[in-house]
């Protein structure tokens, strides 16, 4: 159902578990045959040999044969996997604590990566702070996402449907919850898709440079925006719910006991200072686990609006 990485690889694959199994099942009979031939009762006297041309040739010459089969087949498959076919559409991919982001060619970002069926796609995968590693075990692809470089892979979907990505490089608390997926749809409702989500993009560009630096559009909205786009919604939520972190609902204006033993209400201050230096004032129950958020002046102030709207 799957072509080309997919192919490249269960080929090699197999390949090698078919030799293991055979090496395997020959071994084990040689084993027993030499326990009863030479038994103590049918040998009692063990003989001396020394040397044997053809059986040290043989046991050479047949596994130099089987891994340099393996070592061609093996580089065969890497060269599938490393060859990026020509007509494949780039799709950039980053990687933060502890969430995977979409960004299209033409601007549209997501959390799903949408492809379409029967495109080759490739990659470029970057990671916003420490190492993740990008990983869709039904294409059999898998690369790191390392700060400051851009590593890369590909795969092609050749019939609709979900396959779950992981992240496969322990990033700390929630490496476990950086999940998401891939949906391969067919080529049009891709392309509307895709479409749909430049002109959202483009929109909100607009607002901001219509708004300029004082009032946004909708500092509400674009608030919630930052936060659902983010990584925010891994450990937090809106409903009411304590996750890894405090739930967002009813948070602002509260009155909240710290680790430290000091009480504070819940304002601008302090959620600015909570998503710059997130380790500083740590609410009761919870742990230093947040990594520092790099938001601008102007879009803290979008988290708060969003935060203080009671959501
Ligand atoms: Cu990201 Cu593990």
């Amino acid at each position: 159902m799957i072509g080309g990485t997919v192919e490249a690889f269960d080929k090699v694959f197999l390949w090698i578990t078919a030799i293991s199994v055979v090496v395997l099942i020959g071994i084990t009979l040689v084993m027993l045959y030499f326990v009863f031939r030479y038994s103590r009762k049918r040998n009692p006297i063990p003989s001396h040999i020394h040397g044997n041309l053809w059986a040290e040739t043989l046991w050479t010459v047949i596994p130099t044969i089987i891994f340099i089969g393996m070592f061609f087949y093996g580089l065969e498959g890497l060269r599938a996997l490393r060859t990026v076919p020509d007509e494949a559409m780039t799709v950039h991919v980053k990687g933060q604590m502890w969430k995977w982001t979409y960004t299209y060619e033409n601007g549209a970002t997501a959390d799903t990566l949408y492809v379409p069926v029967g495109q080759p796609v490739k990659l470029l995968i970057t990671s916003a702070d420490v190492l993740h590693s990008f990983y869709i075990p039904r294409f059999r692809v898998k690369e790191d996402a390392v700060p400051g470089r851009t590593t890369y892979l590909w795969f092609e979907a050749t019939e609709p449907g979900i396959s779950q990505v992981f992240c496969a490089e322990y990033c700390g608390l929630l490496h476990s919850a950086m999940l998401s997926s891939v949906e391969a749809v067919p080529r049009e409702e891709f392309d509307a898709w895709v479409e749909q989500g430049a002109e959202a993009v483009a929109e909100e560009e607009a607002a901001v440079e219509d708004g300029g630096e004082t009032e946004a559009a909708d500092p509400v909205e674009a608030g919630r925006q930052l936060v659902s786009s983010g990584a925010c919604l891994t450990c937090h939520t809106l409903d009411g719910t304590s996750r890894i972190g405090p739930t967002f609902k009813g948070l602002y204006g509260r009155t909240t006991e710290l680790e430290s033993g000091e009480s504070i209400t819940v304002d601008a201050d302090y959620i600015k200072r909570s998503l710059r230096e997130p380790s500083a004032q740590i609410v009761k129950g919870f742990q230093p686990v947040m990594p520092p958020q790099d938001f601008s002046d102007r879009e803290l102030d979008q988290i708060v609006a969003f935060l203080e709207s009671g959501l």
